[in-house]
């Protein structure tokens, strides 16, 4: 069998099925001449394979399997189950979903399937089956791909009742579920369990600003937690019959980053390889680029990760879809390895001819040869990736780690209150690039994580304290940890219930604080921190009114009524540190504390220095994305990579360009 040990992977999705057989051959040619070794299909091909209930057609497929084997290409086989048949939707109308609106939805798009839809599982098991059985001879067959970038929310009325048993599995009693969901507010007790309702904007959700609000926020989170539930039992239900088929393939679907409505890390238990697709606009700063690949990774810290797609160039779903820049593929593709992933592949190998992608970058376009820059651009890399064969497997080691929790995220979001404004992902960023720049890696962590390894553990806008993840923190505290908590931390249980006694609730002793208030500011409104470093800096959104307790005060507010306040916090709790940070500070303060906590390694201008370990081997990555070019010192002796020459000293490293080193 072909091993993923022997290849970084270099490809991607191909829709064979789009194609007349002679361009296959012509399509071929190119992929050995571009160094693809990986080709992911059918992604959409079930009406292809299947076109009614009893018969299907896979001839065509393995013909294709086999023309990758016999050139010692590898396959990432695809379900095809993100889009059933339009026979099938029509034979069972009810496997197409309804939206949170309450309208149903017509067979189109992808993805558009009811996530409890018994005729849907049935359908994609019994197609998976099929294909499993009539593959499993191939040895080029190196991964399954289930499914595609799973969304699929649902509102029908099978999902109701699916939801009223998840809620009878999960509080057995009618009255622990007026409990846990606080039905005395507002006089919405229950009696029975088919009382229970979806909340959307039917029932009790509404829209603020084109964003979902809703009145009772703990029925809301136990939904997405069924949504999350559901649409991860279609991927089970694949990988059972997978599993049984072919034991020894290893199976990923491709996850979209930072996407909010699913808990990965509660669906990263169940793929041998995590898996991604990573689209970054023009000009994407590149530390937000490395925050998406490092939380990818962190899914699954102990094995290095697959990017499954990213455009050779431009998108076609953007507003304005820019061409990728000379070299910026190649920048992008190292930069994806360097933060541990062991495959580079693209979507898509060939651009289709109409519909909404025929202007989606490919590595071949429409012209039909390998005259073009993309073509060439991706020949390039693909020759680099052979010369760096050693990585595959290596691991990435971080001292810093950053909590992560969808469900706090969603919890926050659908706070009524304080601020609308309040966004997860742009505070975890704000916090992400002032690591980032010290030239740190960055491991994302969540309850199942071993946190005693880590020195500086952040853990910004920790809103919702689930016991298994705080009893961590404290034991990490207590010896000898540090940790970062910002405003709006502590406040509620797992149900979105407020912890009393004071906020930040269970952080409150290890904190050494005590919040009375949390002013929600008006969006042009600042307040500032003052006295840390003796200086001043802006801070917004939210301000916490802080009395302090056993802490230490670093810095205080610099207007209104709570001028001279504290804002910014230390407190030595066990043998570790506690800082408290009372609002949302610019981004100088944060770089600033993080230079006093990580160490501050920060060179200007700025190159992204990222290492992965095989043991004790070590191999820097160094990225220059600025357009001068830098000389960097080193320690020790060094092999560069890509040109096999040892190095001491110095590292020249020209404007926009990466080097791949080795210590000897
Ligand atoms: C997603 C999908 C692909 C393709 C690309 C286009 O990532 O998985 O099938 O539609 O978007 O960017
Ligand atoms: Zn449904």
């Amino acid at each position: 069998m072909m091993k993923a040990k022997d290849q970084i992977w270099y490809g991607g999705d191909y829709n064979p099925d789009q194609w007349e057989e002679e361009i296959w051959d012509v399509d071929f040619d190119l992929f050995q001449k571009a160094h693809v070794n990986i080709l992911t299909l059918p992604v959409f091909s079930w009406s292809r394979i299947q076109k009614d209930e009893d018969h299907y057609d896979f001839d065509w497929l393995i013909k294709i399997i086999e023309k990758a084997k016999a050139l010692d290409i590898a396959v990432c086989l695809a379900t095809s189950t993100a889009v059933q048949p339009a026979w099938l939707s029509k034979k069972h109308p009810e496997i197409l979903p309804v939206d949170a609106y309450g309208r149903q939805r017509r067979f189109g798009g992808r993805v558009n399937f009811c996530p409890n839809s018994a005729a849907y599982k049935k359908a994609a098991k019994e197609l998976v089956r099929r294909m499993a059985i009539e593959t499993k001879a191939f040895d080029n067959i190196v991964m399954w791909h289930i499914g595609n970038e799973y969304d699929n929310y649902c509102y029908c009325d099978t999902c109701k009742t699916a939801f009223q048993s998840w809620v009878k599995e999960k509080y057995h009693t009618i009255e622990e579920v007026n409990r846990k969901w606080y039905l005395n507010f507002w006089g919405h007790q229950i009696y029975e369990f088919d009382d229970i309702e979806i909340p959307d904007f039917r029932s009790e959700n509404w829209e603020m600003a084109g964003i979902e609000r809703t009145n009772f926020q703990t029925i809301l989170l136990d939904y997405k937690r069924f949504m999350n539930d559901s649409i991860l039992s279609c991927y089970l239900n694949e990988l059972e019959v997978i599993r049984e088929i072919t034991p020894d393939i290893p199976i990923t679907t491709n996850f979209m980053g930072a996407f909010k409505p699913l808990d990965y890390f509660k669906w990263a238990k169940h793929l041998d390889v995590i898996s991604w697709d990573h689209y970054p606009g023009l000009n994407e700063p590149p530390y937000k680029s490395a925050l998406l690949h490092d939380l990818m990774r962190s899914l699954k810290k102990e094995s290095p990760f697959w990017l499954m797609e990213q455009s050779p160039s431009q998108q076609n779903w953007a507003p304005y879809n820019t061409l990728k820049r000379p070299g910026e593929l190649r920048l992008q593709s190292y930069q994806t390895m360097a933060r541990g992933a062991d495959a580079i592949m693209y979507f898509q190998m060939r651009r289709s001819l109409a519909n909404c992608e025929k202007f989606h970058g490919a590595l071949i376009d429409h012209v039909g040869n390998s005259e073009t820059r993309v073509f060439k651009e991706c020949q390039e890399i693909g020759q680099e990736l052979l010369g760096l064969k050693e990585i595959i497997g290596s691991q990435v080691k971080a001292r810093v780690a950053m909590v992560f929790d969808w469900e706090n995220w969603w919890a926050i979001e659908m706070s009524s209150g304080p601020s609308i404004a309040l966004n997860y992902m742009e505070v975890m960023t704000k916090f992400y690039e002032s690591i980032y720049v010290q030239q740190e890696m960055i491991d994302f962590i969540n309850e199942d994580d071993d946190l005693s390894g880590y020195d500086v553990i952040y853990a910004p806008l920790l809103y919702m304290v689930k016991d298994p993840l705080f009893n961590k923190i404290e034991t990490y505290v207590k010896n000898g940890g540090t940790l970062v908590l910002t405003t709006f931390s502590g406040i509620v249980d797992e149900n979105d219930h407020v912890t009393t006694k004071g906020y930040p609730g269970k952080f409150r002793e290890m904190a050494g604080i005590w919040v009375e208030e949390i002013d929600g500011l008006l969006p042009e409104m600042t307040n500032s921190i003052e006295g840390y470093k003796d200086q001043s800096y802006t801070c917004q959104l939210l301000c916490d009114i802080i009395h302090e307790e056993s802490a230490e005060v670093l810095g205080t507010y610099g207007s209104d009524f709570y001028k001279g306040k504290p804002v910014l916090t230390r407190n030595k709790w066990g043998n570790g540190m506690v800082y408290y940070i009372g609002t949302i500070p610019e981004q100088a303060l944060l770089n600033d504390l993080a230079e006093d906590l990580i160490g501050g390694k920060t060179c200007t201008p700025l190159v992204e220095k990222s290492t992965r370990y095989h043991g004790e081997t070590q191999y820097d990555f160094y990225i220059n994305y600025g357009d001068e070019k830098v000389a960097l010192a080193l320690d020790g002796e060094w092999m560069d990579l890509l040109h096999q020459e040892k190095i001491t000293e110095v590292l020249h490293l020209k404007q926009k360009d990466a080097m791949i080193m080795k210590k000897l």
